[in-house]
């Protein structure tokens, strides 16, 4: 069984994900952190991205593996630790504009939907339910209010770089959040879209219990409406 979950950028994805994935007992998978590692790669090896060739081998030698220690999750690149790396502005940037090339969605969306075999599994980022996984169980589509996104984002890179984001300011992380969004939005390859038939949760006033619990209630809907067309 797979769920999806996609949405804009600092809708609760990773966080829900996880609690869901715990509440069910399923694998999750953090697809951006795949699209920020490419990034973090083409930015240390000072790759020009629109450079096919120079791409391509960067794609070719892209071994991503998550590993688990003492509970909590590790993204690991050709052996070395991006789990910190990879959440910096200029990465998170960068992967914007790296995702967009059709080159690097095509190697991604293969190495996901072999992750994906034979598990149960909660697959998070922007064109799961729509591209990657079109057949998921269920398809969920987070939103939030602009000034909570913001403020959410804001608050988590001020806890896990204060040096960095001393001068950063709440109006700041709205320009990159909206400038982000827009940008995966409006690409011309796999665009973030609601799936037609995903569930679509405002997260903006709600706790991550209570975004869990009413995903958990559009799983029995689905089910439902699965079982009906069967019969
Ligand atoms: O979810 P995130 O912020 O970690 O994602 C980083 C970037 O990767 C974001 O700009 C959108 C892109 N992305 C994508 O295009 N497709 C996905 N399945 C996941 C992320």
């Amino acid at each position: 069984m797979i769920i999806t979950i996609d949405g804009p950028v600092a809708t609760g994805k990773s966080t829900i994900a996880k609690k869901l994935a715990q509440a069910v007992g399923y694998i999750y998978y953090d697809t951006g952190a795949m699209y920020r590692a490419v990034a973090y790669a083409a930015l240390q090896k000072k790759i020009d991205v629109n450079d096919p060739k120079a791409l391509d081998e960067l794609l070719k030698d892209f071994d991503f593996r998550i590993k688990f220690n003492r509970g909590e999750r590790g993204y690991y690149l050709n052996g070395q630790d991006i789990t910190d790396a990879i959440r910096k502005e200029e990465v998170s940037n960068f992967a914007s504009k790296v995702s967009a090339i059709p080159q690097v969605r095509e190697k991604l969306v293969s190495l996901q939907r072999q992750l994906a075999q034979g598990l149960n599994a909660v697959f998070e980022g922007r064109d799961m339910g729509t591209v990657v996984f079109p057949n998921a169980n269920l398809k969920i589509f987070l939103t939030g209010r602009d000034d909570i996104r913001a403020k959410r984002r804001f608050d988590e890179l001020r806890g896990k770089y204060p040096e960095e984001t001393k001068d950063l300011t709440q109006e700041q992380v709205l320009k990159d959040l909206h400038e982000r969004d827009e940008y995966d939005m409006n690409r011309q390859y796999s665009p973030l879209k609601k799936a037609e038939d995903a569930f679509e949760i405002d997260t903006s006033d709600l706790t991550i219990d209570e975004i869990v619990f009413k995903i958990l209630e559009c799983r029995d809907l689905a089910a439902q409406a699965a079982k009906k067309k069967k019969q």
